[in-house]
């Protein structure tokens, strides 16, 4: 039999695998978690990251494992891969909501540009890592989640506790356009839109969720100024098109969230490029890699390029999300990779604080 390990070596040897996101060791970083060595030196650890979205999860795991069975004396190595979100919120700050950990708003200056897509289907996605995610329509005067989720508006409950979220393609989902009858429109004032707003954050049941994902009405109005001025949020995600038009309006939404605070995880460029639903070819019809200038400009994260693609739309207009109608698809794969480095953007932030 070799001689018998000990806890020191192993750990030496794991101080080697870095998170790329954090750009510190794993060992620094306490990811390592009941470490165990048998009586046979067989070595068992849980890996424990900040998110199950981390796009690194799979090449850290092996990276870690190769790293301990190089060690002289180790039979075998079993490494359980596991996540804990870390929050925004500390403590008794703001009014924050409980049992939510993180806050993501997404916006634009602009109306169109496609934040109602982006914010379902990124909600969808974190969700599919394993998250538990809730999705919040913040548009009252517009709400298009329910008709992208195909959700019917609730039946009138007559109870006095919270008003039960709803359970949608693995995430929990409220809008106005659940409470109020089909075809009804929201006439208010500034006011009230700010009362609604509060109701759909402090009394819905959102039970507990690692991320909250809000979609945001166009503009750099009051639920913006609301949502900032009354939560910690962990940070906004600035949707925006191609064009010249549609950029100089992100600026202004970036601007926005930087004067209240808020900061900015990132910026996404939506409809980047066409991909022809005959010979799937690439085609930059209103230009390439503006957003991602403004990105540099702004010292901003890129977080990615989703096509312009019938299939979404017409997912969208199904209320099937192309993430779960469609999840292997080019489409599917560009909201996939944004709610990771989304994901990884929260964690660098929660890590810094
Ligand atoms: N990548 C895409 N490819 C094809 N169609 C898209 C894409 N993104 C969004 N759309 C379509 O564009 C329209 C507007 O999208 P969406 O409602 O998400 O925008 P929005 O920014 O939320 O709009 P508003 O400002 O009105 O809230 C919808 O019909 C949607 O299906
Ligand atoms: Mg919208």
């Amino acid at each position: 039999m070799d001689k018998k390990l000990d806890e020191k070596t192993i750990l030496d040897a794991l101080k080697q695998v870095e998170d790329p996101d954090l750009k510190k060791n794993i060992v620094s970083l306490n990811f390592i978690k009941d470490l165990k060595i048998s009586s046979e030196n067989k070595v068992s650890f849980t890996l424990e990251l900040t998110t199950p979205a981390c796009p690194f999860k799979g090449k850290m795991k092996e990276q870690a494992e190769k790293l301990v069975r190089e060690i002289p004396g180790v039979q075998d190595v079993e490494i359980q891969l596991t996540s804990r979100v870390r929050s925004t919120v500390q403590e008794n700050t703001k009014n924050n909501i409980p049992g939510i950990k993180n806050i993501i708003v997404v916006g634009s200056g602009k109306g169109g540009v496609g934040k109602s897509t982006v914010s379902v289907n990124l909600a969808i996605a974190l969700s599919q890592t394993g998250a538990n995610v809730g999705l919040l329509d913040a548009d009252i005067y517009g709400p298009s989640i329910p008709k992208l989720l195909s959700l019917d508006p609730l039946p009138d409950t007559e109870t006095s506790g919270k008003i039960c979220s709803v359970y949608r393609y693995g995430i929990r989902v409220m809008s106005i356009g659940l409470l109020l009858p089909p075809k009804k429109a929201v006439v208010w004032r500034g006011p009230m839109l700010d009362k609604m707003l509060k109701v759909l954050l402090y009394e819905v049941d959102w039970g507990d969720l690692d991320y909250l994902v809000v979609d945001l009405p166009p503009g750099t109005g009051d639920v913006q100024m609301t949502l900032c001025q009354n939560l910690q949020l962990s940070g906004a995600v600035v949707v925006s098109t191609p064009q010249g038009v549609a950029i100089e309006v992100a600026v202004k939404a970036m601007d926005m969230f930087q004067k209240l605070q808020c900061p900015v995880l990132g910026i996404l460029e939506n409809m980047s490029y066409y991909i022809c639903n005959h010979c799937s070819q690439k085609e930059y019809i209103f230009g390439m890699g503006s957003t991602r200038q403004v990105s540099e400009e702004w010292h901003i994260p890129f977080l990615g390029e989703v096509p312009l693609c019938s299939q979404i739309r017409y997912t969208s207009d199904q209320g099937i999300p192309i993430t779960i109608s469609d999840p292997n698809s080019e489409g599917a794969k560009a909201f996939q990779e944004i709610a990771s480095k989304i994901s990884a953007q929260v964690s660098i932030k929660n890590f810094q604080e």
